[in-house]
Parts: C-alpha cells; structure tokens; sequence
C-alpha cells in the first residue's frame, strides 16, 4: 500500500501510475453509473478522493458502503488541476476489507466535542482529532529533539513512588491486586497503607526528585512521562492522569531556567508549524483564528519576566475585575495568570519568587526569607504551562524546611544525600505537555488533547 501522504509529498513519481491505497471511508457520493468516495488512512491530513464506475463487479456493494467501511483502493492517479484537491484515483477494483455499520457513530456533518468525547475510541478518526494527534506526537518528538541535540540524557524517572514530590496530597495510593498477598491491620482487614509489598507507595506527581539525582551524576537531564494527580477539580485545564516533560540542570540557576523554557517553548513552536503545516492551518481556520500568528509572534519575541510582587502589585490595581481578590501571599488563580499575560503582557510572561508558604518544599529559599527562587511561566488562553525553580541545595535549610513542614528527612533520604555529597546549585521545571499542546493547537479543552482523559467520572477506556 502507498500512503495518502507520500502521494501529497512526491505526487509526480505517481501521477499516470497504477497504485494501490487503503483507508476508512469518510464521504461516500453515488450517481448512477459512478461515484465518488473519499478516503483518508492516517497519515495524511487531507485526504484522498476515489472515483469508480459501474463496470467494476461490485459496484453495487461499494455504492451501498457506509461511512467509516474500510476499503483497498487499485487505480491510475490523476491530476485534477481544476478540483480542490491536487489529484485523485481513478479506481480499477475497490476491495471492501471491513464494511461499516449503518449506525456508525461520526457521521458526515460536525460533531460536537463534547459528543466526540463520548467515542474516544472513534473520534481519532474526524479531521480536528486527527490533526491534534498527529501535532501532539510531533510536539513529543520535538521535545526529545531539542534535548538531545543540546546533549540532556533522557532519564526514566519511576511511576511508582514512595515520595509526595510536591507535598499537596493529591496522590493516588497503589493497592496490589495479589489477594493472597494482601498486607492485613490486626483486625484483619485489607491494609491500604502497606500495600506494596509492605510498604505505602502511590503514583508519581513528578518525576523531579528523581531526575535531580540524575542531574547531578549527568549535569544535564530530562524525564517524560506520565504523571497523576487526584485532585478533584473540573476544569478544562486539569487532568488525573497528563504527561510532564520535566528538564533538571546542575550548576544551573533560575535565570538559565528561565532561558531553557523559553529556547524550548520556542523551538516547539517553530517546529510544530513547520513540520505540520496543513495540521496548523486547519486550527487557525476551525478552531482559533489567529493562532498562527500568535504563535509566530511568541517564536520572534523575547518572553516578559516579573517578580511574584511585582505582579501583585500590577493585578492589586484591577481587584475590581477579578473574582478572587489579589493580596501579597495569595496563590495566583487562572483569573489573575491571563490577566498578566492576555491583558497586561500580551506574550508568555515567566512570575518568579513566589512566597516561599505556597511553593513546594525544594524550592530554593531567597535572602529575603519570604520568597523562594520559583518560576511560572504563563501563556494566552491558559495560565500556567510551565512551574519550575532553582532547587534548594544546602542541606542544613531545606532540612529546616522540611520540619517546618512536617516532613520527615529520613523519608527522604536519597534527597539529603544530594545535597551531602557534591551539593551543587541546579535548577529545573515541567512542562505540563497537554497545557503545551492545548498553546499550540488553539483546543480549549484538556480532555480534547489527550487520546483517552482521565477525569472526574471519565475512565470508561
Ligand atoms: O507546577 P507543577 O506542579 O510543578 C511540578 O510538578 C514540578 N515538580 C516540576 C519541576 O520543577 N520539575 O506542574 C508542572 C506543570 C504545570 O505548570 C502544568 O502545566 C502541569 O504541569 N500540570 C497539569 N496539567 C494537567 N493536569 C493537571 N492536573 C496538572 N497539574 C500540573
Ligand atoms: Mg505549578
């Protein structure tokens, strides 16, 4: 078989030439003597017309094909240079490889995607979710890209952890399904607490506690994967279960943090709209008119960088418009994040030195002993794409910190560990990927970058 997309990139090698193609139908138009079908198989966006006539033997099976019937095309390739389309196939045999239900659910008009969302399973097959699929592998092959060639080792950081990177709580608790292994409470009922192998573990939040260890063995790391949080909230930025491509640099700090995040926010950005061209002009059209513009705008100009405080005091001037009230130590809401980068920045803008009591513990602590060494980096349309920091690195104030806290350093011994042998200063941050993806694609929803979203009440594939 030849693919729809080698046709669109070398269409002169095929053009009067016999080929043979396979596909899902996703149009189907009779007359009486011929018809049209057009046909799409995955790896191009546009897809492909067929065209075949009633002297093919079953003409009749084909003319009474569903939408979504999957088929193998034979036939010439013609120019078409009056049609939309470049060329299309004049069919010699059209084999049915699997016929498609009369009920089959994506019919040709649009759907909503709240309708898409409940066939997760089918909706890879309409034009939108094709083109946010085929960008969100592109942006993941991108993101290796850009590591590998500035020489960061790719690290696979656990999923199953003993430590609550992020100390907020949100985590889900593995249980093992071993029954005859089970660890028991004394009245004997299913431990919970102690159940791998004896021990209380849960799915990971971040892989960066992790990836420091690394970064200080490589000096330059990255990880990337999935990561779970079990945090009830229902909006259309948060996921139970999303991907994170999390860097981590020694002898690094918040400045060349901030440097990397925006090389590589760009780097995707220009990648994605050169490698996805059709894929990019589709969004700007349907989805986010004026996409491709801002996004070229954010590839060509320097991001905005201000401090927690300063931005304080920008929002503390607009409290009229903001729901929740802006005050020095107040966590920044969605409301205040587009404030800053939609109305005030207009272009991605980096928030640093946070108050030190609503950032996680390995933040490294400011002189000023209110504010630690964070950074945030926000985007138009969605807030917070990127949380990052320079890291704690002397031993005596983190294990301070800790307490404070109420963590255990013994827990976390390989951490202290770091910063016992070879202390250096480091720096890193995650990259939330559907939040990333969601930026480029102009898509408004997380559940709708993300093949099978795991949410409040959505596990059902
Ligand atoms: O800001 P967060 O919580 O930072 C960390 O986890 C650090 N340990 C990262 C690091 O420094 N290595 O999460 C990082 C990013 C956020 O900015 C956001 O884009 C994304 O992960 N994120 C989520 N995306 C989807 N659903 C959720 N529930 C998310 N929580 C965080
Ligand atoms: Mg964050």
């Amino acid at each position: 078989l030849i693919e729809i997309r080698e046709l669109y990139k070398n269409q002169e090698a095929y053009l009067d030439k016999e080929i043979t193609v396979g596909g899902w139908v996703r149009s189907i138009r009779d007359s009486k003597a011929f018809g049209f079908i057009v046909i799409n198989d995955g790896t191009f966006f546009t897809p492909l017309q067929v065209v075949y006539h009633d002297d093919m033997e079953n003409f009749e099976e084909i003319s009474k094909l569903n939408v979504g019937a999957a088929v193998v095309v034979t036939g010439t390739l013609v120019a078409t240079p009056q049609a939309k389309q470049p060329f299309e196939i004049q069919a010699k045999t059209v084999t049915v490889e699997g016929a498609s239900a009369p009920d089959y659910p994506l019919q040709k008009k649009r759907h909503s995607f709240e309708y898409l969302r409940t066939i997760a399973h089918l909706r890879p097959r309409t034009n939108t979710f094709q083109a946010v699929f085929r960008v969100r592998s592109l942006t993941a092959y991108a993101l290796h890209k850009f590591f590998q060639e500035r020489g960061f080792v790719y690290v696979h950081t656990p999923i199953i952890t003993g430590s609550d990177c992020e100390g907020a709580g949100e985590m889900f608790r593995v249980t093992t399904m071993d029954m005859g292994n089970v660890p028991k409470t004394e009245n004997g009922a299913v431990d919970y607490t102690q159940d791998f192998f004896g021990k209380e573990t849960s799915l990971t939040v971040s892989g960066q506690l992790n990836a420091e260890t690394y970064a200080q063995a490589f000096g330059n790391v990255y990880t990337f994967g999935p990561t779970f949080r079990a945090e009830n909230s229902n909006t259309t930025r948060h996921a139970a279960e999303f991907w994170m491509l999390e860097p981590e640099m020694a002898f690094a700090d918040l400045e060349d943090d901030m440097d990397l995040a925006e090389d590589m926010l760009k780097y995707v950005i220009n990648y994605v709209m050169e490698n996805a061209p059709e894929e990019m002009k589709f969004f700007n059209s349907f989805v986010d008119k004026g996409l491709i513009n801002r996004l070229t705008n954010v590839a060509t100009s320097e991001f905005a960088r201000i401090t927690y405080t300063d931005a304080i005091e920008i929002l503390k001037k607009h409290n009229d418009k903001f729901e929740f009230k802006v005050s020095w130590g107040i966590d920044l809401q969605t409301e205040h994040e587009r404030y800053l980068t939609e109305e005030v920045y207009k272009r991605p803008v980096f928030v640093t030195d946070y108050p030190k009591d609503i950032k996680a513990f390995y933040m490294k602590q400011n002189p000023d002993g209110k504010t630690v060494a964070a950074v945030d980096c926000l985007v138009p349309g969605i807030g917070e794409i990127i949380g990052g920091s320079q890291r704690e690195d002397d031993y005596e104030k983190l294990a301070t910190r800790m307490e404070e806290l109420g963590m255990k350093t013994e827990d976390y011994g390989f951490y202290m560990d770091l910063r016992k042998y070879g202390s250096t200063r480091h720096a890193g941050f995650g990259l939330g990927f559907e939040r990333c993806i969601m930026y480029l694609t102009g898509m408004g929803n997380i559940r709708d970058v993300i093949p099978f979203p795991r949410t409040v009440n959505n596990c059902e594939l």
